[in-house]
C-alpha cells in the first residue's frame, strides 16, 4: 500500500497549468517509463484484485490503453479499449460526459464482451470520474460486468470517488 503510493508519487511530475491555467496536471509519463517502478505498479493492481477475479481488462484511450495491456499480458487476461468517439471501426456504444477541463465522448464495441463477462476497468488517473464512469456504464451496457475499477493515481480533491459510489475505486496513490 504505502510502498507503492511513494512509487507513484515519486514518479509523477506536477505541470502547472496543463492543459489550462489554474490546473495542475498530474503527469504519469515518467512511471511509465521507468520499467522496474511499471513493473510493480502493475503487479501491484493485480495482486489487489487477483488475477483469477477478471476475464477482460477494459482500459480508456489513450493513457488507460498502457495499464490495461499490461495487466492483460501479466495475467493471461485479453484486452478492450474503450476508444474516443469515431474511432472504432464496427457498432459502438457511446457515453458522454463533463471533463475537468472540457467535454467528451468515449465509444466501445457492442459485441466487445460475451454477456457475463468479468471486466477489470482501470485509468492512469482518476479527476472527476466523469471518464471512469462512462467507461462502467458502456462496459455494462455492453453486456459486462465490471469486476473491479483501478487508477494509479486519485485526486483526492476531486468528487470522482463519490460520483462512482457505490461501485469502488482502487487507487494506488490519492492525493
Ligand atoms: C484523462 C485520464 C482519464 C481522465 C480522467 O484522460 O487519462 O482518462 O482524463 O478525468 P475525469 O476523471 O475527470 O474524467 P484524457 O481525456 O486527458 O485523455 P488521454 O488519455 O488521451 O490523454
Ligand atoms: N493528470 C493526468 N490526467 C488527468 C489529470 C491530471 O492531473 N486530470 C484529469 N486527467
Amino acid at each position: 500500500g504505502a510502498e507503492l503510493a511513494a512509487l507513484v508519487a515519486g514518479a509523477s511530475v506536477d505541470v502547472p497549468d496543463f492543459p489550462q491555467p489554474g490546473v495542475v496536471f498530474k503527469d504519469l509519463m515518467p512511471l511509465f517509463a521507468d520499467g522496474a517502478v511499471f513493473r510493480q505498479v502493475i503487479d501491484g493492481i493485480v495482486a489487489h484484485h487477483g488475477a483469477g477475479s477478471f476475464d477482460v481488462v477494459a482500459g480508456v484511450e489513450a493513457r488507460g490503453f498502457v495499464v490495461a495491456a499490461a495487466i492483460a499480458y501479466a495475467t493471461g487476461a485479453g484486452v478492450v479499449p474503450i476508444r474516443k468517439a469515431g474511432k472504432l471501426p464496427r457498432k459502438v456504444l457511446s457515453a458522454s460526459y463533463a471533463l475537468e477541463y472540457g467535454e467528451a465522448t468515449i465509444e466501445v464495441h457492442e459485441d466487445a464482451f460475451i454477456a457475463g463477462q468479468r471486466v477489470l476497468v482501470v485509468d492512469d488517473v482518476l479527476a472527476t470520474g466523469g471518464t471512469a464512469a462512462a467507461a462502467m456504464d458502456l462496459v455494462e451496457r455492453a453486456g459486462g460486468t465490471v469486476s473491479g475499477f483501478s487508477v494509479l493515481l486519485e485526486l483526492g480533491f476531486l468528487p470522482g470517488r463519490e460520483k462512482l459510489s457505490p461501485r469502488t475505486v482502487h487507487a494506488l496513490l490519492t492525493v
